[in-house]
């Protein structure tokens, strides 16, 4: 069934996926006012745990989906991307949690962070290579996590600063407003994230 899978496809199988995740715990942002008017402590590590769980079978499925379009070129391994990836986060989000990935350098603008996001990710950006996975508790009661996504030397055929000229070509008609090229190797590429509709407590 596996058709035989050239380098270079292998390399484009991994666009979805998010490298770089570090495990260390992030910091706190501790204590939010529950609606009965106590002071509900926000358990960072059961965010963390729990948010941590949920992203692996996200970026797996993403791989793996883009691994079952492949063999067919560049151009198609960026259609996949373009269709998989929201369709892949609609899969694993449920009732109590939503996931997917933003960026401060969006190629797709429905990527664009939240307004719970936007500190998390100037923060992530402002860290840059030293950005790690941050839990939050959110005024509405809910909670949210995020991991940084860093550059590795295979994203830079789509979001390096000499991406191939076929690939380009893509890019330019399906992302007009593409602000995701010229990343450098190391440098941080973007979040995933994780929004829970009440924040996680120890199990
Ligand atoms: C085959 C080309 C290709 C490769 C290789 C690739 N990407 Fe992407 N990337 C894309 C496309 C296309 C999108 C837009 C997907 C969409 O429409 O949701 C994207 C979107 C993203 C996003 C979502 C945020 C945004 O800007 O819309 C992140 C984060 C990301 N890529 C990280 C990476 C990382 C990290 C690597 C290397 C491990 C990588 N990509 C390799 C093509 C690629």
């Amino acid at each position: 069934m596996r058709k035989s899978i050239s380098g270079n496809v292998l390399m484009l199988a991994l666009c979805l996926f998010g490298f770089g995740c570090s495990e260390e715990s992030g910091e706190a942002e501790n204590g939010s006012v529950s609606s009965d008017g106590g002071i509900a402590v926000f358990d960072e590590s059961a965010a963390i745990a729990r948010g941590q769980s949920i992203l692996a079978p996200f970026k797996k499925n993403l791989q793996a989906a883009l691994m079952e379009g492949m063999g067919q070129g560049p151009e198609h391994a960026i259609k996949v991307c373009q269709l998989k990836a929201p369709a892949i986060a609609g899969e694993i989000s449920t009732d109590s949690f939503q996931v997917g990935r933003t960026s401060h350098r969006l190629r797709n603008p429905s990527n664009a962070p939240e307004s719970w996001m936007q500190p998390l990710l100037d923060r992530a950006v402002a860290s840059g290579t030293n950005a790690v996975p941050m839990a939050v508790s959110l005024p509405d009661g809910g909670a949210g996590y995020v991991e940084p996504i860093f550059i590795k030397p295979l994203c830079l055929g789509c979001h390096g600063s000499e991406v191939p000229e076929s690939i380009v070509a893509s890019l330019d008609e399906l992302y007009p407003a593409d602000s995701a090229r010229g990343f450098s190797e190391g440098e941080f590429r973007g979040l995933f994230w994780v929004k829970f509709e009440s924040a996680p407590t120890a199990e």
